[in-house]
């Protein structure tokens, strides 16, 4: 976690409660290398954290209480920890109450309020899972600073509840309905690891990215996914409706999931299926398959692979699940003609946001200034280029 994130939320601290803070807690954001739209069907990711996040420096306090500052946001937060209930309004504030709110609901009430800023660098609502690494930065503070459950060096198993507790958080009180993608990724990465995680089972492995491992090259089209929202419930919608037909004839025991499905199945059913609903499915089946091709490249050690199926996801994610946009588009094909480019795809729900790119690590500097240039010439924005690597999960600091 570059320093200068730790330094702001110290500093933003002090300014806000004129004291030294004197609990410090990070988390990543994440990006999907391969996986996308797979996680609430059951399927398969393979995710990284990014050497970018959310810093929370501050103080458990007697008061029932909790007072947040965030650098990125001029008001403040102030909240009564016993009167929390879901589906209240805000944005940020939300996320804040919602992992105090899980907390409790787990953990029995808590044992005081606590004072805390937030410093952040990863982009906001472009599909880098912003909120998750919030999410994840607050929950282990408040572990350490005592204040929910005990404090804690979290193994594997541990970290596994706590993003089942925050994603509960987030579906159950912000109202967002999404998988365990983005709350595992920020919890179990490590410096140059992928993540491969079977959102079935819950089986997961890390696997390294090679040696040297390429860049992860993260390209911010500057064009916002809160216009597009209500996509992401309807695309979960279109992949209930296969589900729903599969379980006429099978039965709700036989199929749970689309992950139930093979492509093979799928395809003998082609002609009975609404013909949005089936691409769809093709879309997750396929990308359950890219999953496993793509574990298996990284275990051969072959990162050039993983960039082709990377490139693969997002040709089945544009023209299958239909969550690409021209923007989004023209920062591919712009990544394409890019120097030391393996692969790339869109990144998050779609729509809008960022691609996420993987590059020969000695050419990273040279592809992020050509897709500037070519971006910028398609589409007159000037887009926000991210040299990133995979990087360690949530910690006290
Ligand atoms: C968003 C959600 C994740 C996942 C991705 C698409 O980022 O938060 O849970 O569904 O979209 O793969």
């Amino acid at each position: 976690m570059p320093s200068p994130l730790l330094e702001a939320a110290r500093a933003a601290y002090t300014q806000a409660f004129g004291l030294e803070p004197t609990i410090l807690a990070q988390a990543p954001g994440r990006v999907e290398l391969l996986g996308n739209h797979t996680d609430y069907n059951g399927g398969l990711v393979l995710a990284t954290a990014i050497d970018r996040g959310t810093v929370i420096a501050g103080r458990p306090t007697p008061e029932r209480e909790g007072q947040v500052h965030s650098t990125g946001f001029a008001d403040p937060d102030r909240f009564d920890l016993e009167a929390l209930e879901p589906g209240e309004p805000g944005t940020w504030g939300r996320y804040v109450r919602g992992v105090v709110w899980a907390l409790r609901e787990t953990h029995g009430p808590l044992q005081g309020g606590f004072q805390a800023a937030i410093a952040g660098d990863v982009p906001l609502g472009a599909g880098l899972s912003s909120s998750a690494s919030l999410q994840a930065a607050l929950a282990l503070f408040l572990l350490k600073a005592g204040v929910a459950g005990q404090a804690t060096d979290l193994d594997d198993p541990a970290r596994m509840a706590l993003a089942k507790l925050l994603r509960r958080g987030e579906n159950e009180f912000v109202g967002v309905q999404s998988g365990l993608l983005d709350q595992f990724s920020v919890l179990f990465g490590r410096a140059d690891m992928a993540l491969s995680l079977d959102c079935r089972s819950l089986e997961y492995e890390r696997l390294s990215l090679g040696t040297p491992p390429p860049a992860i090259v993260i390209c911010d089209s500057k064009t916002s996914r809160r216009l597009a929202d209500g996509m992401y419930n309807q695309r979960r919608a279109e992949c209930e409706r296969v589900v729903s037909f599969f379980q006429a004839k099978r039965g709700t025991e036989a199929v749970t999931w689309l992950r139930d499905l093979t492509v093979d199945e799928l395809e003998e059913a082609w002609s009975q299926l609404d013909t949005i609903g089936r691409i769809r499915a093709r879309h997750v089946l396929t990308e359950n398959e890219r999953v496993q091709q793509g574990a298996e490249a990284l275990r051969a050690g072959d990162s050039a692979r993983l960039g082709e199926l990377m490139s693969d996801s997002h040709s089945s994610s544009r023209d299958d699940f239909g969550n690409s946009s021209s923007y989004l588009e023209a920062l591919i094909e712009s990544a394409e003609e890019a120097p030391g480019y393996l692969g790339g795809k869109l990144s998050g729900a779609g729509w809008a946001g960022c691609t996420v790119n993987l590059v020969d690590a000695a050419q990273a500097d040279d592809f992020a200034e050509a897709v500037r240039h070519h971006y910028t010439k398609r589409t007159a924005i000037v887009p926000d280029v991210h040299i990133c690597h995979a990087a360690a999960g949530a910690s006290e600091l």
